[in-house]
């Protein structure tokens, strides 16, 4: 049975979770959706501090049981508020009112889950002291939308970062939690080949850059089974190939495109230097040449072991059930927050994942979110806040 005071809670927050599955927004882009994030926090009397972001917005909430200040009481929640060009399949009363977008991943339960947690935080000030910051963060399905918060000034009082995700692998009611690497590094290769074009009947004419195309793919996958660790988690995908115009002239060049993911932080420069000595030397054998351009992404999610057992306790507290986070190879730009590289210093983070109900996957066009999720989410968030602050 839930209180009086809670079933009004849950009701406003699905209201408002189905307001913005309606109005779904691109990265970047997030212009009502802010809006509207605005408006609930400020009708709810929390403040909002003043910020120089286009999209996005950060909210404060002091705790008033005694003074702690600096990074020893400031923590901060992430919750990403971006949507996805996806065409929605689902048969929801409030799907998406713009074809080709759809929150598929899931930040529109982040959005109300965080709004529930700092509403809920607003409540019980006298109970804790020192800040929370709720990071309502724009562009995270572009991988770079942390650094448009860390270009701001608004963590460098934060001492510890907390982020989640929706996880439709799981029942409303399970919390998924690890310590250690959680997520993978997210980097971005190019390679372009150039060859010598030619008739495709004489192919002696020329340099086929198809042909050391497909060699260099090839090699390409050696690197996961002979250079990387057998222990480390990593991998290559080359995921586009572009090369010629029609079936009998053979192209002057080639270009393929791909990601590496990775746990370890070696592995990044490895990978680097070997996706260029593979693809240079391999034309070279073919007499072609290669180049690659490399673009790093967010580092991985590390899940501080301290922090992690305190989500653990307080999932118990809150009557959740807890199971071993999956780990994945996909990626979260919440490792900026806590990468020395990008912040200058340790910041410790954790990433859970919580249970929305077992269907497809994050990103499917079907993706859904139960909505009696949110109300514990709220709740679960809340408490974890809070006990971080003690
Ligand atoms: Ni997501």
């Amino acid at each position: 049975m839930k209180a009086a005071g809670e079933e009004q809670l849950e009701q406003y927050l699905k209201e408002n979770f189905e307001w913005f599955h309606r109005h779904p927004e691109l990265s970047y882009e997030e212009w009502g959706t802010t809006a509207k994030i605005r408006t609930l926090l400020t009708e709810a009397g929390i403040e909002i501090l003043p910020c120089p972001l286009d999209t996005g917005l950060v909210a404060v909430v002091h705790g008033s049981k005694g003074i702690q200040s600096g990074r020893e009481g400031t923590i901060a929640l992430r919750c990403d508020i971006d949507a996805l060009p996806v065409v929605e399949e689902t048969a929801l009363p409030y799907r998406s009112e713009t074809v080709g977008k759809m929150h598929a991943c899931g930040h529109d339960f982040h959005i109300m889950a965080g709004i529930g947690a700092a509403v809920l935080l607003g409540k019980r000030r006298g109970m804790f002291a020192g800040t929370v910051k709720f990071i309502f963060q724009p562009g995270e399905e572009e991988s770079h939308g942390a650094l448009k918060i860390l270009e701001t000034d608004v963590m460098d009082d934060v001492g510890q970062i907390w982020g989640f995700h929706a996880d439709p692998t799981n029942e409303v009611g399970v919390v998924g939690i690890r310590e250690g690497y959680v997520a993978a590094a997210v980097d971005r290769f190019v390679i372009r080949v150039r060859g010598v074009g030619c008739h495709g009947a004489h192919p002696d004419d020329g340099v086929d850059p198809i042909l050391v195309s497909a060699a260099v793919i090839q090699a390409l996958q050696s690197i996961v089974s002979r250079n990387v660790n057998a222990f480390h988690p990593a991998l290559v995908s080359v995921t586009r190939l572009q090369a010629g115009t029609t079936w009998n002239v053979i192209p002057p060049e080639a270009e393929m495109e791909g990601t590496v993911r990775t746990m370890n932080r070696e592995d990044r420069v490895l990978f680097e230097r070997r996706i260029r000595e593979i693809a240079e030397r391999t034309a070279a054998a073919y007499g072609a040449e290669a180049e690659t351009v490399w673009t790093p992404g967010p580092p991985a999610v590390y899940n501080d072991g301290r922090m992690a057992g305190l989500c653990g306790e307080v999932a118990e507290e809150c009557g959740m059930i807890t199971v071993p986070e999956e780990s994945s190879l996909g990626g979260d730009d919440f490792s900026y927050y806590e990468d020395r590289d990008t912040v200058g210093r340790e910041l410790p983070g954790c990433y859970v994942k919580i249970g929305v109900g077992v269907g497809k996957q994050i990103h499917h066009p079907a993706f859904c979110v139960e909505e009696s999720a949110i109300l514990p989410a709220a709740q679960y968030l809340a408490a974890l806040l809070e006990r971080a602050l003690l």
